[in-house]
């Protein structure tokens, strides 16, 4: 199959490379968690909709697991106010772990201890909420002149259908900026991002051509949606620092990728990797609830019987 992508990339770029020609690896995840988390009120009064659990975990800590995976151990969060419960899961919790430790509880304890562990978390306040594109244009001093991942918090991504390694990959050799796509149907089209797409050699890769923020169905080039994971070539930050408020006015990282589809240059282009595993949205109440009900049924320890309880429950239902 023809290389479409790496066959259109410079061999050497002013931000240096690997010596198999490849851009600069990618290391750093920016996790935007600022968000007032207004669609589960009152749960989250008073905790950061990041911290609501799925079955076990809080979510953010799904999140932070994907980034790991794929190899980015810095992981930059970008927060606001009200958010100390997010410092603190990823911190130390020595109290908890003293206790744990004196009952002899080396299971729980592990597991207390992972967060800590997991990574290097980072963290910067957004202070004014002016959209998501102004939340990543809060890392720039983190992140400084190296392709960095974005992702967001309400989408999971099944740890076994790997997303963020296969785009990494496609932005090391392409020196672009890439999206995740997913196709939906055309009436869910309103809720995401949604990108005018050409073929490349690659079955599961995309050029982008245009981008849009949330187009009515008639409107939608494509039913590809952008689902929230990015590789982001630096050149995003000096595009952010220029893009004018967009839809809902606020700064949306959509519009600044789409100057970059026709950018040309060092940091030009957009790909979309088009995903086909699985993902759980936990964006809303009934997308939360189905995904925690999925996760739950894969979970080691209770999958089993909760999937024998849900079938009789499923059996019950009246309507
Ligand atoms: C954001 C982005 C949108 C993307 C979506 C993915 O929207 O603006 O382009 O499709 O995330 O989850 P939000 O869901 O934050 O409104």
């Amino acid at each position: 199959m023809t290389d479409v992508i790496s066959s259109q990339a410079p061999a050497t770029g002013a931000q240096g490379g690997s010596e198999d020609g490849l851009g600069p690896a990618v290391t750093k995840a920016v996790i935007p968690a600022a968000g007032l988390g207004t669609r589960f009120l009152p749960a989250t009064k008073a905790t950061p909709k990041e911290m609501l659990p799925v079955v076990d975990k809080p979510a953010i800590q799904y999140v932070v697991e994907e980034a790991v995976a794929a190899g980015l151990g810095d992981v930059l969060m970008i927060t606001g106010r009200n958010k100390s419960s997010l410092e603190n899961h990823f911190d130390r919790a020595w109290e908890l772990e003293e206790a744990l430790q004196a009952k002899g509880d080396l299971l729980r304890l592990a597991r207390v201890r992972k967060s800590n562990v997991l990574a290097d978390v980072h963290y910067v306040r957004q202070g004014d909420p002016r959209g998501l594109g102004h939340a990543i244009a809060c890392a720039a001093h983190h992140v400084g002149d190296h392709p960095f991942a974005v992702l967001l918090g309400d989408d999971l991504i099944d740890v076994r259908d790997p997303l963020l390694s296969r785009m990494i990959d496609v932005q090391r050799r392409s020196r672009a900026s890439v999206v995740a796509l997913m196709e939906v149907p055309r009436e869910q089209i309103h809720l995401y991002g949604c990108a005018a797409v050409e073929p490349t050699g690659e079955d599961d890769v995309v050029r982008v051509t245009g981008m849009v923020e949330k187009p009515d169905a008639a409107d939608a080039p494509s039913n590809l949606a952008v689902i929230g994971r990015y590789v982001l070539h630096p050149r995003i930050f000096e595009v952010l620092a220029t893009t004018a408020p967009g839809r809902g006015g606020e700064i949306q990282i959509t519009d600044a990728l789409q100057t970059l589809t026709d950018a040309s240059g060092e940091g030009g282009g957009v790909y979309g990797v088009v995903f086909r595993g699985r993902r759980y949205d936990t964006g809303d109440r009934l997308d939360y609830l189905k995904a925690v009900v999925q996760i739950a049924c894969d979970h080691p320890d209770l999958g089993a019987d909760l999937r024998t309880w849900l079938r009789g429950f499923a059996a019950d239902l009246t309507d």
